[in-house]
């Protein structure tokens, strides 16, 4: 059984849609309740028994880095004040795991970044987690993807339904039935397809277990949509050489890179947060009543 030890997360993104909020701060370090989006996803990695993380970042992403280091000042003065289960919090962080940080020098696109992490990689199958995909579920997205790359041993890409109106947003695949639960063969696959001409309502979301061999396709690739380098057009010259299976994945997709999704999941994170939860759903019942 092949082992998938590694993943890349692309955080060179510009995060426009968040603008003023991320004018001096990566859009992967707003908060959701107590913590940034990033830490979410690093945390389901880790859950997922990934053991290192390649980072794919641009200039004024240091703040991500810097998160999930070593913050020695930080530490003597927890340590001075007896603080001591923050202390051990962050310091929890940076144990997390290995990571390793790779510069997307322009920003071509996603295929671009993804193919930026190949010498890391090197020749075996990893994960790609995209920041603004958080996902809440029992078992973590990536575990599920990889328990299901034990039985078909060939790339995987998560999906979700989305309405048909919404099909635009997302790169949109064909697949077809296979006997495994929530599992589809893919026949076809098309990134952000114009309005009306979507061939399914099956959207690909940000979670890919990828062969090696992606990166061949990578480096070759030309501008697609949106005049970037789309990772969607090389999976689907991966996908006529050799099986890709679409995974609808179990739990809850929130687009934390959109204002709407974002602040959905800092209720949702919120409401169920061990400590805050209680308080905070009487909070919302109270405030809705106000408003009604
Ligand atoms: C990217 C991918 C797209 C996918 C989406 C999921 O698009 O290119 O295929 O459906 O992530 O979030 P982006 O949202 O970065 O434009």
């Amino acid at each position: 059984m092949t082992q998938i030890r590694k993943a890349v997360i692309p955080v060179a993104g510009l995060g426009t849609r968040f603008l003023p909020a991320t004018k001096a701060i990566p859009k992967e370090m707003l908060t959701i309740v107590d913590r940034p989006t990033i830490q979410y996803i690093v945390e389901e990695a880790v859950a997922s028994g990934i053991e290192e993380i390649v980072f794919i970042t641009s200039e004024g992403k240091s703040a991500i880095e810097n998160h999930f280091d070593y913050d020695f000042q930080l530490d003597t003065v927890l340590k001075e004040k007896n603080k001591n289960t923050l202390q051990e919090e962050l310091n929890n962080i940076s144990n997390l795991i290995d990571i390793v940080s790779v510069r997307q020098k322009k920003p071509l696109g996603l295929g671009h970044a993804i193919w930026m992490a190949r010498h890391v990689i090197g020749d075996e199958p990893f994960i790609v987690l995209l920041g603004d995909d958080l996902v809440r579920s029992d078992v973590p997205c990536c575990k599920q993807m990889i328990e299901l790359f034990d039985q078909v041993g060939e790339s995987i890409v998560a999906i979700q339904r989305v309405p048909m109106d919404q099909t635009h947003q997302y790169g949109i695949v064909e697949g077809v039935a296979t006997d495994i639960a929530d599992t589809f063969r893919i026949s076809g696959m098309i990134e952000k397809p114009a309005p009306g001409e979507s061939p399914s309502n099956m959207a690909i979301i940000g979670r890919y277990l990828l062969m090696p061999d992606i990166f061949r396709h990578l480096g070759s690739a030309t501008p697609g949509h949106g005049g970037e380098i789309q990772l969607t057009d090389s999976l689907m010259r991966l996908a006529r050489e050799r099986a890709m299976y679409a995974y609808e994945f179990a739990g809850r997709r929130y687009d934390a890179g959109d204002k709407l999704g974002y602040l959905k999941a800092v209720v949702d994170f919120a409401m169920t947060h061990p400590d805050l939860g209680s308080a905070f759903k009487d909070y919302i019942r109270s405030a809705c009543d106000e408003k009604t």
